[in-house]
Formats: C-alpha cells, sequence, structure tokens
C-alpha cells in the first residue's frame, strides 16, 4: 500500500480508500476574499455570481467568505448587492439568497488609478478582519483582456501579490483570450509573471469546468478495455464539433477581432483534442495531467498552407434561416464591417505525429449559425479486417463509433453492428446510450462552478499552463498570418442555418469520409 495517495493537487490520504470514500471526499475551501474586476459586466452577472451561490448551497464555500465586486460604474453596496439578487433569480429560497447577498460588496474604481488600489487595501483590510481569511484572496478579472497587463501590475505594486502570512494564498483567475498571436500570448505571461509565479495564475476555459469534458479523463482511463485499442491500429479517425446556431449576438466589438479559429479552437477545442488524444498522465495531479495534453499539441504537423485541400476550411455566414427563422448574414450583423473578412467558421485536419496517432487524421469544425448547438467528439474506428458475411465486404459493415455528447444531451453512445431477429442473415447499426440526466438523476452543474471551487482548494488540473497554450499559438499563428494576408480570397460564404461551406465537405471527401452530424 502506498504510504500516501495523492487524491488532487495537494491532497493526499494516507490509505487506500473505496470508490464510495473517494466520492464522498470533498474539499471545502477555506475562508478567503473573492475580487471580481468587471463586476458591473454580464460574465459576473450570467454566470460568476449564480456559480458562487450553488457552491455555497452545496457547502462547498467556506463559512467564511466575502465578494468584493470591483468596476467602473459608481455603485453603493446595497445596488451591488440589489445585482447580485437580481444574477441569482430564484434559485434555492428567498432566505438563502438574502444570507449569500449578505457577503457581498462593492468598490468604484478606475484599474488603471493607484487610488483605486488604495481603496482596495483599506476595504480587504476591513473584511478579511470580519471574515478571519489570513488574506486569502481570489482576483478574478472579468475584464476586457487589453486591462489584464495593467490590473496584475496595480496589484503587484500595492503589494498584493504576496503575503507574509503563511496561511495566506494569493491567486489570479483570467479569463480567454490569452493574447491574440504567439507574440502576444507570451507578452501577457511575461506581464502576469512579473507579479505573480504560475502556481498562482489560473487560465480559465469554461470547457474544462464541463462536466462531460472532465469524464473523458475517466472514461479513457478508468476502464481498462479503451485503451488496448485507442491508436492507430484500430481507430480510422476523429471528429470533433462545436456547432452552435446562434450568430455573434451583441459581441461583434470582440468578435471582429478574434474569429472562429482564436474563439474556439485556440482554447475548447484544442483542449478536447488533447483530452483525447494525449496519454495516460503518471497521476492526476495538475502538473502530470498538463505535461501529458502540452505534448499533444507538441506533436501537432504543420499544414502547408492554408487552403482546404491544405487542411485548413474558413468560412463566414451569409444570410439564411436558423429554426426557420430569416436571419442576417455576419456582414449585416450589428458592429461588423461589411467587408469583413473575419471567419465565424473553420475546419482543420490535423495530424498528430507520434506513435499513437500517426496516419489518424482528426477532424476539428466549430462554426456559428448552423442548424444546431452541439458540440461532440466522435471516435470512427476501422473497418473489420475482413467480412465473413459474403457477399457483403468489409468495408460494408459499418465501423464502430463511440459518440461523447458534450452538449446538450450529455452522455455517450457506442455505436455497432447487430443482426436482425429472425432466420434471415440481416445487419443493422444499432446503438448502446448512456445519458447522464437518466443515470444520475441530475443535470451536469454549472461549468463556473466547479471551477471557482477548484481555484479555491488550488488545483490548476482543468487550468491551461502556458506552455500548452505557446503550443496552441504556435500551430495557429501560421494559419491566421496566411488568412490575414489572403484576405478575402479564400473566404467561403455558407448560408446561415447549414453545416459550414462545402469546402468542408471536400476536405473530408477528399479523403474518402464524411461529417458525421446525426
Ligand atoms: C465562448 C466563445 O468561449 O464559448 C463564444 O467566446 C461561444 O463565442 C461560447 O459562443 C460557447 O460556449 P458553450 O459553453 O455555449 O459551448
Amino acid at each position: 500500500m502506498p504510504p500516501e495517495t495523492m487524491l488532487s493537487q495537494g491532497v493526499s490520504v494516507s490509505k487506500v480508500i473505496t470508490k464510495e470514500e473517494l466520492c464522498l471526499f470533498e474539499q471545502v475551501a477555506p475562508a478567503c476574499g473573492i475580487i471580481i474586476f468587471g463586476a458591473s459586466g454580464d460574465l459576473t452577472h450570467r454566470k460568476l455570481l449564480p456559480s458562487l451561490f450553488a457552491l455555497a448551497q452545496e457547502n462547498l464555500l467556506p463559512k467564511q467568505f466575502y465578494i468584493l465586486g470591483l468596476a467602473r460604474s459608481p455603485m453603493s453596496d446595497s445596488d451591488f448587492q440589489a445585482k447580485v439578487l437580481d444574477s441569482l433569480g430564484q434559485a434555492a429560497t428567498a432566505a438563502a439568497r438574502q444570507d449569500f447577498v449578505r457577503h457581498c460588496g462593492y468598490l468604484a474604481g478606475e484599474y488603471q488609478d493607484s487610488k483605486t488600489y488604495e481603496g482596495l487595501r483599506q476595504r480587504l483590510g476591513g473584511l478579511d478582519g470580519i471574515y478571519e481569511t489570513s488574506g486569502r484572496h481570489l482576483f478574478y478579472l472579468s475584464t476586457p483582456p487589453s486591462l489584464y497587463e495593467t490590473i496584475a501590475a496595480q496589484l503587484g505594486q500595492s503589494g498584493f501579490a504576496d503575503s507574509r502570512n503563511p496561511e495566506a494564498w494569493i491567486r489570479i483567475v483570467i479569463e480567454k483570450p490569452f493574447g491574440s498571436s504567439l507574440a502576444t500570448a507570451e507578452q501577457l505571461n511575461l506581464s502576469l509573471h512579473r507579479v505573480f509565479r504560475e502556481k498562482q495564475i489560473y487560465r480559465i476555459d469554461h470547457y474544462l469546468g464541463k462536466e462531460t469534458v472532465q469524464n473523458i479523463l475517466m472514461f479513457r482511463f478508468a476502464n481498462a478495455i479503451y485503451e488496448p485499442v485507442w491508436n492507430n491500429h484500430y481507430i480510422d479517425q476523429v471528429q470533433i464539433t462545436a456547432a452552435e446556431s446562434a450568430g455573434v449576438e451583441h459581441r461583434a466589438g470582440y468578435y471582429e477581432q478574434a474569429g472562429a479559429l482564436r474563439d474556439m479552437f485556440q482554447n475548447h477545442l484544442f483542449q478536447l483534442l488533447s483530452l483525447i488524444a494525449m496519454e495516460p498522465p503518471a497521476s492526476l495531479a495538475a502538473d502530470a495531467v498538463r505535461d501529458e495534453k502540452s505534448k499533444v499539441l507538441a506533436s501537432l504537423s504543420f499544414p502547408k498552407g492554408c487552403d482546404w485541400q491544405d487542411g485548413v476550411v474558413r468560412g463566414q455566414y451569409a444570410a439564411g434561416a436558423v429554426d426557420d427563422e430569416v436571419v442576417p448574414g455576419y456582414r449585416q450583423e450589428p458592429g461588423v464591417k461589411p467587408i469583413s473578412t473575419i471567419e465565424t467558421y473553420a475546419a482543420l485536419k490535423l495530424e498528430i505525429d507520434n506513435w499513437r496517432w500517426h496516419g489518424v487524421p482528426f477532424y476539428l469544425r466549430s462554426g456559428k449559425r448552423m442548424p444546431a448547438r452541439t458540440t461532440d467528439i466522435r471516435v470512427v474506428f476501422k473497418h473489420v479486417p475482413t467480412s465473413i458475411f459474403q457477399p457483403l465486404l468489409a468495408d460494408q459493415i459499418s465501423p464502430n463509433i463511440l459518440h461523447f455528447r458534450i452538449q446538450p444531451d450529455e452522455g455517450i453512445a457506442l455505436r455497432f453492428e447487430a443482426k436482425h431477429p429472425g432466420p434471415k442473415l440481416c445487419m443493422s447499426s444499432v446503438t448502446m446510450h448512456f445519458d447522464y440526466e437518466d443515470a444520475f438523476g441530475i443535470r451536469p452543474p454549472e461549468a463556473y462552478a466547479r471551477l471557482f471551487h477548484d481555484v479555491m482548494v488550488g488545483d490548476q488540473t482543468l487550468f491551461s499552463r502556458q506552455d500548452w497554450l505557446s503550443h496552441s499559438w504556435r500551430f495557429l499563428d501560421p494559419i491566421l498570418e496566411c488568412w490575414a494576408k489572403e484576405k478575402e480570397a479564400g473566404l467561403a460564404f455558407y448560408p446561415a442555418g447549414s453545416w459550414g461551406p462545402a469546402e468542408a465537405d471536400d476536405l473530408l471527401q477528399k479523403d474518402g469520409r464524411q461529417w458525421l452530424t446525426t
């Protein structure tokens, strides 16, 4: 028996525990203060406050905690508390909501003004005394990314990044985008590292907080039957789709600078890819997992160019219809340049050049204004080597497909061939389903709740590490540069409500394959 078993980052138990005990094992975060920069924004209202409340309801927030919102808009504590109440909607009971709101306060200030941080020091001094936090502070930057470096520098200059108290911890959480290229991502990293150590930096990707995404690790490494076939001997191809029926909505200001590759691939899709393709980690410790994920991106082969024949497709939605509703094209959306060449759709054919995956294509696609909102991963196995069911040939027998439904209808399905009942030799494809809601009787919780909790207990497993980010940008930079040069040439338009441009279909047809959508 090992003298100590690592449960997760920083937590070890000195005996072997049962599956049931493991499940009961909950880490309640220690008393701390949560300081949200950008507290008057949409993300705080829609996701952060409801997630913190959900944690409080699960008894996963410490009894002693406070939330201090910080933003430019002038607001009193009670104005902010009213906004918090509004964010919570009808969740739990009125008494529980009131109790939560009592822990919330507000400070108005300009992010680049040192006076704001003077004010912050005074507020935190008082609150830390009341809530006995021992100086444990979680700074959540829910501001435009252009402010990250300024805020980090100000926090450093004002002495908020370190503490002499051995019980204190100070952590900073930032949201994507983490730069817009390798150079800008590394610049941002450098600025953060001038003030904080890597152990203090939590780069959030909300996809990693989704239950179905976390389950990929358990599915792959807590079941013995998949690992032996998880390689180029048995797998023919992998498809990853993140489709949205919504358009750019009110986010043109951001999206016009980003586009699908930066918005969805650099982070969410590459995280899914890393989890599906990584080697078994040495343990569940954050760096063991992140080492393996990094290696996946480090092994990507670079495309030769940025054309669909090179495995790179770029599209933009034109006017069309989604759910029977006529919708405008991207260029007609409010705030979008009428000659914008930003991609609202991208597809990539990726090759991971290592022993496990050499020769297996990974097809990734993501787009706005597609027929449905769906994110999934399909692992398509090879055909049987030969058919004993003559005259049916081996390639007429449908291959097995393992289908991870990330959202909606969260679950996993396995397609296999079965015999029709009766004396004739009739074969059909059937599917075995596992559905989260049916199996566990609950809907998967909000991703941000899990991620907040991990920050408070100091577990970085589900957060992006800088070397992983650098690999992702190193891969995407040449494509983005090529697109910037090509402008409209090579940009394929697709009608809103369709599955993307014809070039994306050509990409797979060239390989004798097709996108799997049903
Ligand atoms: C965000 C992107 O990170 O993810 C959005 O900026 C996108 O453009 C969203 O709509 C998708 O997230 P989800 O959880 O709805 O799949």
